[in-house]
């Protein structure tokens, strides 16, 4: 440890004098007695880059450079101690156990550190409830503060990588035949999903969020992107409304065209309009005047969205036909 700690001493006296920090440093044991104790004492980063070359050069491309580089937040803002606390003890011992080792804290309390700034980021406001916190699957299992992949989002890995890497049955829905095309780089599961946690919503109350990220603030992610289905409509479908989306598509995959939620689509309607006896054998299945109408030992009435084509809801017909 003593030659360490000598010739590391150098680095950190040659890198304290050209900044002027030496003498907050060696000054310290003799300021008075208002000065908080030696083991909150902060000492700068610079301090660090003494001995931690490598991660503080490769630092100063971290969006948590900033904070020293604007020079204008306290100490315990900035820079390595934002998040490895006050320096001081461990700067002049080199000891490992008196500086924060986040492998050695627990997933809440290195979430908790994490959260000492991040708290107040909107998108984070589920987290603490989220089904990754309570998993214990915290921050640092899909950031990586020194070595991300790339310099963003400081992501341990690729998105999709990280995510499948827990999630490995979820890789086997984006390889079916109709899919989102995540596993072709055209999509990320944060379109849809907020890994951070989100509010149970209008669309699924009394059901788990799944951490699916509402967007317009309270609809569904899908009508981000497929914007004709947001409506509203003169003539609304329930169900797109009620139950969402997932009432009759698979949001990642399925076998079936329009990655619906049944092999066949006329078996996905009955599923809700079966409110007749004898249905699909003498032609009833729909309620009212037109009762009779539907015959489906007929194939042509099978394909329900061929005459009922704005299943999504329509402007001009309660039956969705136009
Ligand atoms: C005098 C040299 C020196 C200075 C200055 C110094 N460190 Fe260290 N640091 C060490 C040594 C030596 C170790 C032990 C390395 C090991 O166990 O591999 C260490 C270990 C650590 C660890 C724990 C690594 C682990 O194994 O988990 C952290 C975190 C750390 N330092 C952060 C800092 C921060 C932040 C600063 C600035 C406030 C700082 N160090 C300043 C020498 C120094
Ligand atoms: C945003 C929070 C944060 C900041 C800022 C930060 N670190 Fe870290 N540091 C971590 C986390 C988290 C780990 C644990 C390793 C991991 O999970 O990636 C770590 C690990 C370390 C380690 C031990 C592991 C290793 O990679 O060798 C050292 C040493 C260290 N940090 C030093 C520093 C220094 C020096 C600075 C300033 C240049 C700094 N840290 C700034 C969060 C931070
Ligand atoms: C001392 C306050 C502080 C702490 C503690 C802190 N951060 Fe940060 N973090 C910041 C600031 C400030 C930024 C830069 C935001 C910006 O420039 O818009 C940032 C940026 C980030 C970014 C990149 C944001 C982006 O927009 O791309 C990530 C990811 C991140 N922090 C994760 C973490 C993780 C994980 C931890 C805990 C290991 C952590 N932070 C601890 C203050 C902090
Ligand atoms: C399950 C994985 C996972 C966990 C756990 C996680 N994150 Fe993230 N985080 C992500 C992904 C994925 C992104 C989005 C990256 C992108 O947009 O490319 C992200 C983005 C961010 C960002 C930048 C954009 C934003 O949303 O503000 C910050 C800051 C951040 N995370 C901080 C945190 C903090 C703090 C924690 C712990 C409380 C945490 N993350 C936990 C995966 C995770
Ligand atoms: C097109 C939007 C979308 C994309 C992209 C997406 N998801 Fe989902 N995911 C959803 C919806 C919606 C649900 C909720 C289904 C429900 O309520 O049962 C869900 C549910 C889940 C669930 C929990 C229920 C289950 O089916 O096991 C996991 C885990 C999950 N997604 C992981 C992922 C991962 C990992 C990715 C990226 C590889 C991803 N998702 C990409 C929309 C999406
Ligand atoms: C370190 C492992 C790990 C990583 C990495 C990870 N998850 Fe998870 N995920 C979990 C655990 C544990 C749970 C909670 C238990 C469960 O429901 O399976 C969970 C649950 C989920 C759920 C279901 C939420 C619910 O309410 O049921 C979704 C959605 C999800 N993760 C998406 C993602 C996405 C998207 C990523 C990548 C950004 C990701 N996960 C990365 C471990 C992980
Ligand atoms: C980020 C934008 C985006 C989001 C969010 C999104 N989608 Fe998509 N969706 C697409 C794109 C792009 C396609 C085109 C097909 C492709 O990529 O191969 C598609 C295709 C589809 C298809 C098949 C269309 C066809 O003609 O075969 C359905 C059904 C669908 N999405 C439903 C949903 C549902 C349900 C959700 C919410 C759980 C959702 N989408 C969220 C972008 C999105
Ligand atoms: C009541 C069942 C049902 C619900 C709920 C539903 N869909 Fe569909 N959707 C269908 C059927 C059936 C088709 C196939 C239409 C066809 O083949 O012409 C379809 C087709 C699609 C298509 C591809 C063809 C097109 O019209 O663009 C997209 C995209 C789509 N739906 C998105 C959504 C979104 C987004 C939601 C939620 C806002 C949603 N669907 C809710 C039944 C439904
Ligand atoms: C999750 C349940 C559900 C599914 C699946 C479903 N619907 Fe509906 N549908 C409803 C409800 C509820 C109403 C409103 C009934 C009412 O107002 O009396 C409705 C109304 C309708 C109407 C307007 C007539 C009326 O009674 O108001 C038509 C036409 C219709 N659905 C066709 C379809 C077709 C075609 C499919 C398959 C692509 C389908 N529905 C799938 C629940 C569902
Ligand atoms: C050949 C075209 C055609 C096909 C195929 C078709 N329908 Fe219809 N459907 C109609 C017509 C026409 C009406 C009544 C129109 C009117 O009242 O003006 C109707 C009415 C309805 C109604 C409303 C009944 C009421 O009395 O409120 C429902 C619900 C419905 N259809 C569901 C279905 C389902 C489910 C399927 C697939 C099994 C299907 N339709 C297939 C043409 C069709």
């Amino acid at each position: 440890m003593r030659p360490l700690l000598r010739a590391t001493g150098m680095h950190r006296f040659a890198a304290c004098a050209s900044l002027g920090c030496l003498a907050a440093l060696g000054a310290a044991p003799l300021r008075a007695q208002s000065q908080p104790p030696a083991q909150q004492q902060f000492v700068g980063g610079q301090v660090c880059q003494g001995c931690h070359a490598d991660l503080a050069d490769s630092f100063r491309r971290n969006p948590h450079f900033n904070s020293v580089a604007s020079g204008k937040l306290p100490p315990e803002r900035t820079g390595c101690e934002g998040c490895h606390g006050p320096g001081f003890e461990h700067a002049i011992s080199a000891d490992p156990d008196r500086i924060v080792r986040f492998p050695a804290l627990t997933p809440a309390q290195a979430q908790e550190n994490c959260l000492a700034c991040h708290a107040g980021d909107l998108g984070k406001m589920h987290v603490r409830t989220s089904a990754h916190a309570t998993g214990e699957v915290g921050c640092t299992n899909c950031h990586s503060i020194h070595d991300p992949h790339e310099t963003g989002a400081l992501l341990a890995r690729r998105q999709r990588d990280l995510c499948y890497g827990c999630h490995q049955d979820i890789r086997a829905r984006f390889e079916m035949p109709f899919k989102h095309r995540v596993n072709e780089g055209a999509m990320e599961c944060t379109d849809c999903h907020n890994p951070h946690g989100a509010p149970v919503v209008s669309w699924a109350p009394a059901h788990s969020s799944r951490m699916v990220s509402p967007s317009f603030g309270n609809d569904l992610p899908c009508v981000g992107c497929h914007t004709d289905k947001r409506g509203p409509f003169v003539y609304e479908h329930p169900p797109v409304r009620v139950e969402g989306c997932g009432s009759c598509h698979e949001p990642h995959g399925s076998t079936t065209p329009r990655l619906l939620a049944r092999p066949v689509s006329f078996t996905l309607c009955l599923e809700c309009h079966n409110s007749i006896d004898g249905f699909g054998t003498t032609g009833q299945g729909i309620v009212g005047p037109w009762k009779g109408f539907h015959n489906l030992a007929d194939p042509a009435f099978r394909e329900c969205v061929l005459c009922h084509s704005r299943i999504h809801g329509s402007n001009a017909d309660p039956l969705f036909r136009r």
